[in-house]
């Protein structure tokens, strides 16, 4: 199964990211088509068309654009590209490389909306990487995509890009928003939501980079289009980041359903296997904040739905593979030293958990973890589910709770060190 270039065309359209060259493969046709439409209307293709955001949670897009309030005074739209994900790296090339496919994606979600500002977050590091997508905002000014009465239009809008300082909690919508406004990156408790009171408190809509790139072909081509690619709960295609332990690591696009993870890492269009002849020993499916999954779980199929089914997530698909050399003590460890760090400290189960979580992987490393450790480490992550402000508090708890589920050998291990016992042999 090959892969299917919607988002990724800028691989087979040399220079796409140039004006001139996005409208002479189609670009801006979407918008010239939906600014004579009706903005019910569009919302209703992007409800029919099923998609969901790709920022993680997978929320349907056209339900989110019709929470906006009808003829609210000042509506914004803010995109995601925070990409701050352990693993994520799509937005990256999508605003390196066709950047006015996201800016065109905006612009209808403007419209349907009843919004004349767009802001675009970045995190901090991605200022290196962010010019092609300048230089495309400014030639949508030149060509009168970008401004005052658009295309001739009475649509007018703008479009703002902004530099986060490079927290993984501004990527949390609310966090960023704060962000934004130049306040404290934290979150807030919802409601109020952002729908109804987003950014400056006036209704936004947040969407991740790759949701809005999305939009511009479903426009054209139709919601059938969209929906015939993919499954019922999952329609279209989806960018997958694979890194770790596999022989060709990157981006992949591909359609939902139609492949699974084993398909993914070992398959000869995808990763090509783990390198140096080693086995595949466990994968975090959506960077460090989705549940681990181990080889029996490979065959579940990317999609939202699939490995929900093994108890975790297809979250934004970062695919980080890791081979038999890997102690998963050591890897969670790192992985829960991240969210310690990352937490905000705003509520009290996420700063504590992740800090007493930390210590306990610290004394395991040190060779000073017991069997009682196992134990108070699955409690600690057990009791800050569904206890915090936001999500980072339910990713931190993962790296812990879904290690010594299906690795629980390696914390034995390390445990006989603490005991100066040998570590156990094959039949041990
Ligand atoms: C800790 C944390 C980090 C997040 N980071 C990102 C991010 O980097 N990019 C992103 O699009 N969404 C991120 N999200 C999800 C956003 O809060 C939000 O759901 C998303 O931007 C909505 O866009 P979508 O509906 O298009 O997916 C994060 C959420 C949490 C809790
Ligand atoms: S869960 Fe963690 S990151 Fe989120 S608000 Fe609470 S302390 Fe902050």
């Amino acid at each position: 199964m090959p892969q299917k270039f919607v988002l990724l065309r800028h691989r087979e359209v040399e220079n796409i990211a140039d004006i001139d060259v996005y409208i002479e493969n189609g670009g801006y046709e979407a918008l010239k088509q939906v600014l004579k439409m009706e903005r019910s209307e569009v919302i209703d293709v992007m409800k029919a068309s099923g998609l969901r955001g790709r920022g993680g949670a997978g929320f349907p897009t056209g339900l989110k654009w019709s929470f906006i309030p009808k003829n609210a005074e000042d509506v914004y739209i803010v995109i995601n590209t925070d990409e701050s994900e352990t693993g994520t790296f799509k937005d990256h090339e999508l605003l390196e490389y066709n950047p006015h496919q996201v800016i065109e994606g905006a612009l209808i979600a403007a419209y349907a909306v009843g919004s004349k500002a767009v802001y675009n977050y970045w995190r901090g590091e991605y200022m290196d990487i962010s010019y092609p997508c300048l230089w495309a905002v400014h030639q949508a000014y030149e060509k009168g995509i970008l401004g005052e009465n658009i295309l001739g239009s009475d649509f007018s809008c703008d479009f703002y890009n902004h530099f986060g300082a490079g927290a993984y909690i501004c990527g949390e919508e609310t966090a960023l928003l704060n962000s934004l406004m130049g306040e404290l990156g934290q979150p807030w408790s919802k409601p109020p939501f952002p729908a109804v009171e987003g950014l400056y408190a006036k209704p936004t809509v947040v969407n991740n980079t790759e949701t809005l790139a999305n939009i511009p072909p479903i426009i054209t081509k139709g919601a059938d289009w969209y929906r015939s690619m993919g499954t019922e709960r999952s329609p279209g295609t989806k960018i997958v980041c694979l890194s770790g332990h596999v022989n060709r690591p990157g981006n992949y696009e591909v359609e939902m359903g139609k492949v699974n993870y084993h398909d993914l890492i070992f398959g000869d269009d995808f990763g090509q296997g783990i390198p140096n002849g080693k086995k595949f020993k466990a994968l975090l499916p959506s960077g460090g904040s989705g549940p681990l999954m181990n080889e029996e779980h490979l065959q579940v199929p990317l999609t939202y739905e699939g490995p929900e089914t093994v108890g975790s997530v297809m979250g934004s698909a970062s695919l980080i593979v890791m081979d038999e050399t890997v102690d998963m003590v050591w890897a969670m460890g790192k992985a829960t030293h991240f969210f310690k760090h990352e937490s905000c400290g705003k509520c009290t189960p996420c700063r504590e958990g992740t800090y007493w979580l930390d210590n306990l992987y610290e004394r395991f490393l040190a060779g000073e973890g017991t069997a009682a450790d196992i134990a108070t480490m699955n409690d600690v992550a057990e009791n800050m589910g569904g206890r915090t402000l936001c999500a980072l508090g339910e990713f931190a708890k993962n790296p812990a709770l879904s290690s010594i589920a299906l690795y629980r050998e390696d914390y034995e291990k390390h445990v006989r060190v603490s005991d100066g016992l040998p570590l156990p042999v094959a039949g041990d």
